[in-house]
């Protein structure tokens, strides 16, 4: 692979503060060098070394892709009139993930599939170059299992979510579903899957109960998130810190001593706006979370139910207006946020040696981002080096 000089960057994020200014190590009058799919070298436009190529930026912004680290894209159907019925006043309940399920199970791999990289391709269209997804939406031990098989043909970053609800075949008998997803389901998930997840939730599974699947998925080998006080307040995110979760996802219900666990430990705190912005829930308090010093991270939770967007930026601009982020956090929670999340430390910056993954946006800075809600910024996306978009 040739080695690729992209000049004339307006501002330039690396999210590397040796490089340039502020947490983001911003770079004004910028250049970056690509080679073999990593960057090489970062830094003022005028001290640029040479490349076998040159792309001329224009003077727009360029920010490392988005790290998408929570969302459930292995599904088929939609809940077009269930969110209908929400937007007319009903509330969200985590009954209506059945209908998916139902739906999910009764779609072929190619379906599912075909699914996946349509909404895959769109995310990439907006800047994401690394996703997480998980299964959720299957309930059956093959039907996990099977979701997880299709999801890792196409990320590293795969999560078991056997636990999303108690499946409707056991509505009379949790505890046993517990067990399957404790025992078989896991057995045949686990060679698929990076991750562990459970839904720790009123309607869902209580804290016992998600203690015992994240404990069980450990012993496996796969690593703890997840989706913790999202509808109510409750025990999943002290159960993830407890842990040492990589992530306790969604944060909207959060007493002082969550807090106050999340602040002393390393489980990153990942909002997911577009889930209250389609339920018509209370945002995040993300201020909170930063004057505390947790690490936040910004995703899609991109799914048929809470939140049918897989647009990173427009999570920005709702992070920006109204969970009293800044522009600059939102990016970087977006980026780096998104890579500690998943534990990466390849992706979600651009200084030398990180994967050369990056959006190129029809704005001269990523300010634009929250600044200009819903315009479609992204120009170029690259990916390992290559143009993807
Ligand atoms: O993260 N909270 C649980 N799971 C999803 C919603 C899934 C659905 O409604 O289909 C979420 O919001
Ligand atoms: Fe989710």
């Amino acid at each position: 692979m040739s080695s690729t000089l992209i000049t004339r960057i307006g501002t330039l994020v690396t999210n590397d503060p040796a490089l340039g200014d502020g947490p983001l190590g911003l770079i004004e009058d910028a250049a970056l060098v690509l080679d073999g799919g990593t960057v090489a070298w970062a830094g003022r436009a005028a001290d640029a070394p040479d490349a076998d190529e040159r792309h001329d930026a224009g003077g727009r912004a360029v920010i490392p892709g988005f790290v998408d680290s929570h969302s459930h894209l292995v599904f088929a159907g939609d809940r077009t009139a269930e969110f209908n019925a929400r937007m007319s006043g009903r509330a969200y309940s985590a009954g209506g993930i059945r209908t998916t399920v139902a739906a999910t199970r009764a779609a072929t791999d190619e379906e599912l599939e075909a699914n996946l990289t349509h909404y895959l391709d769109e995310a990439l269209r907006q800047g994401t170059t690394t996703f997480e997804t998980k299964s959720g939406y299957g309930l059956t031990v093959a039907d996990e299992a099977r979701a997880l098989r299709i999801a890792a043909r196409h990320t590293e970053e795969v999560t078991y979510l056997g636990a999303h609800i108690v499946s409707p075949d056991f509505a009379e008998d949790p505890a046993a579903y517990v067990e399957l997803v404790t025992g078989e389901m896991l057995d045949a998930c686990a060679p698929h899957a990076r991750w562990v997840d459970v839904f720790c939730e009123k309607g869902a599974f209580d804290g016992d109960q998600a203690r015992a699947v994240l404990t069980a998925g450990m012993a496996k080998g796969l690593v703890p998130r997840v989706h913790a006080n999202q509808l109510t307040y409750g025990p999943g995110v002290q159960l993830a810190v407890e842990l040492d979760a990589a992530s306790a996802d969604h944060c909207t219900h959060l007493t002082q001593a969550d807090v106050d666990a999340l602040a002393s430990g390393s489980t990153v705190a990942t909002l997911l706006p577009g889930a209250e912005f389609s339920t018509r829930a209370e945002w995040p308090d993300a201020r909170r979370l930063l004057d505390a010093g947790v690490t936040v991270a910004l995703s899609t939770d991109c799914n048929p139910g809470s939140s049918f967007t897989s647009s990173v930026p427009f999570c920005i601009a709702l992070a920006v207006r109204d969970m009293g982020m800044t522009p600059d956090e939102a990016v970087w929670s977006a980026t780096a946020g998104g890579a500690a999340a998943l534990r990466r430390t390849d992706i979600g910056r651009l200084s030398p040696g990180a994967r050369a993954d990056l959006a190129v946006l029809d704005a001269p800075s990523h300010v634009h981002l929250a600044y200009r809600p819903g315009v479609p910024l992204v120009r170029e996306v690259w990916r390992r080096g290559t143009r993807a978009v």
